[in-house]
């Protein structure tokens, strides 16, 4: 019976340590740094100033197989919720020759069960998931990615 209650004693003496050395999120990185800068979790950062956005352009090459195709134009303003999307009035099948824009791909019409919609699929509506626009900015961290080479 000593013997149990020792060990209970250890386990809540060692639980209330464990409790001791729990860091606070709110103000403790643990040592990691972020583009954030030292700002701590809680509180909001400086937001970065907004980048000139090209107006209009040629498309950019794609980098390897199934990359969603960066956006060669700016998107200020194109609202999409549930009842309207801008990039649609320019990229669905309906509108693109029209538009001269080219169109979404056939992938946009299916679930992720492989089912094929007639309309495009709730998974691919919301396009800025996926597609973004460029800056010619300074890049934020070093990278020694290439491109494919049969892409380029
Ligand atoms: C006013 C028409 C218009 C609207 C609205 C529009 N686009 Fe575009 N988009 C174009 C045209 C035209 C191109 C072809 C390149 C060019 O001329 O800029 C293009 C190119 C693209 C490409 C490159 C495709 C490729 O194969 O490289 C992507 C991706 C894209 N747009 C996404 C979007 C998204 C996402 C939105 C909404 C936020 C949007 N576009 C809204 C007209 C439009
Ligand atoms: C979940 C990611 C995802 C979303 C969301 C998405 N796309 Fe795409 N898109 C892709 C990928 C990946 C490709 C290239 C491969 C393919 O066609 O599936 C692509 C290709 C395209 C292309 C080029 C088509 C071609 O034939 O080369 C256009 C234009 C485009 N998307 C526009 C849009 C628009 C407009 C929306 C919103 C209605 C949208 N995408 C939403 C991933 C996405």
């Amino acid at each position: 019976m000593k013997k149990l209650i020792g060990a209970m004693l250890a386990c809540l003496l060692a639980g209330g340590l464990m409790a001791a050395e729990t860091p606070d999120f709110n103000t403790d990185t643990g040592g990691l740094k972020s583009e954030r800068g030292i700002t701590d979790l809680g509180s909001e950062d400086n937001p970065a100033p907004l980048k000139n956005f090209r107006k209009d352009g040629d498309a950019y090459a794609r980098q390897y197989m199934h990359q969603p195709p960066m956006i060669p134009h700016d998107t200020r303003n194109y609202e999409v919720d549930s009842k309207v999307n801008k990039c649609l009035a320019c990229h669905s099948f309906k509108n693109a020759a029209a538009m001269k824009a080219p169109k979404i791909s056939p992938t946009h019409f299916e679930t992720r069960d492989g089912v094929t919609l007639g309309e495009v699929s709730p998974r691919r509506y919301f396009c800025l998931q996926c597609h973004v626009p460029q800056v010619d900015a300074k890049p934020l961290v070093d990278n020694t990615f290439k491109p494919v080479e049969s892409l380029n």
